[in-house]
């Protein structure tokens, strides 16, 4: 990956951790997006600011475990792997409850519950492979996972595109949870085999 694009993906990722703190400690929480959502978290505050606060702390966290330099100072990579791996089960399972009471019915709700157990499932199997000392699995694992706790960022620049394209909320919303996953899995998918070719040739 360039430099150029992994900056940007730091970048973007400590932007949207930023917007999650200052849109809900600051803010009613849904104000940003839309009043049904704000009315939805007025009626079941902490699934969300549970979620919302320990998600972002993953999406924060999570680009540096990236960065070969800070990877090889073993005790920070394994402080903030665990900070990264608490926060993803935190963020997951509040999630799930969370996912309950989303907007877009059940095709949205059901594309929300199936990135939660992705996304828990996809960090416990970057955590087991550590424990096996299996470090090749870990960092493709831990790719993936980040591949999905990115989907923060890819979810608000696609709501971004459809307020921006002139449609209702109402209109696309539901198919967002779904569309801010699938195609960052498969991107990483691509780099992992990709790298996996290189590394056998
Ligand atoms: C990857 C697994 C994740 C799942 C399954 C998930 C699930 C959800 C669900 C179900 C909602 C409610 C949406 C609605 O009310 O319609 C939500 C909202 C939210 N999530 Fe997550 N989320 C994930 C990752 C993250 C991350 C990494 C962040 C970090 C910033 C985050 C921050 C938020 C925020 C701020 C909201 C409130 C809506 C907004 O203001 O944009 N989520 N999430």
């Amino acid at each position: 990956m360039s430099k150029t694009l992994f900056w940007l993906l730091v970048g973007s990722s400590l932007a949207v951790a930023l917007y999650a703190v200052l849109g809900y400690a600051f803010l009613t929480p849904g104000r940003t997006v839309h009043p049904a959502m704000m009315a939805a978290y007025a009626a079941h505050p902490w699934r969300i600011l549970i979620h919302v606060a320990a998600s972002l702390v993953a999406l924060a966290v999570g680009p540096f475990q990236f960065i070969p330099s800070l990877r090889r100072r073993r005790t920070l990579h394994r402080t903030l792997g665990m900070i990264y791996f608490s926060m993803v089960f935190i963020g997951g399972i509040s999630g799930l409850f969370t996912a309950t009471i989303a907007q877009g019915g059940i095709i949205s709700q059901t594309g929300f519950i199936v990135l939660a157990l992705l996304w828990m499932y996809t960090a416990g199997r970057a955590l087991r492979a550590v424990k096996l000392d299996d470090y090749v699995a870990h960092s493709e694992w831990a790719m993936r996972s980040f591949a999905l706790t990115f989907a923060a960022v890819t979810i608000r620049v696609q709501l971004g595109i459809g307020f921006a394209s002139g449609y209702a909320f109402e209109d696309f919303y539901w198919m967002l949870s779904w569309t801010c996953w699938i195609p960052n899995l498969i991107v990483i998918e691509w780099a992992i085999r990709k790298n996996r070719f290189k590394m056998h040739n």
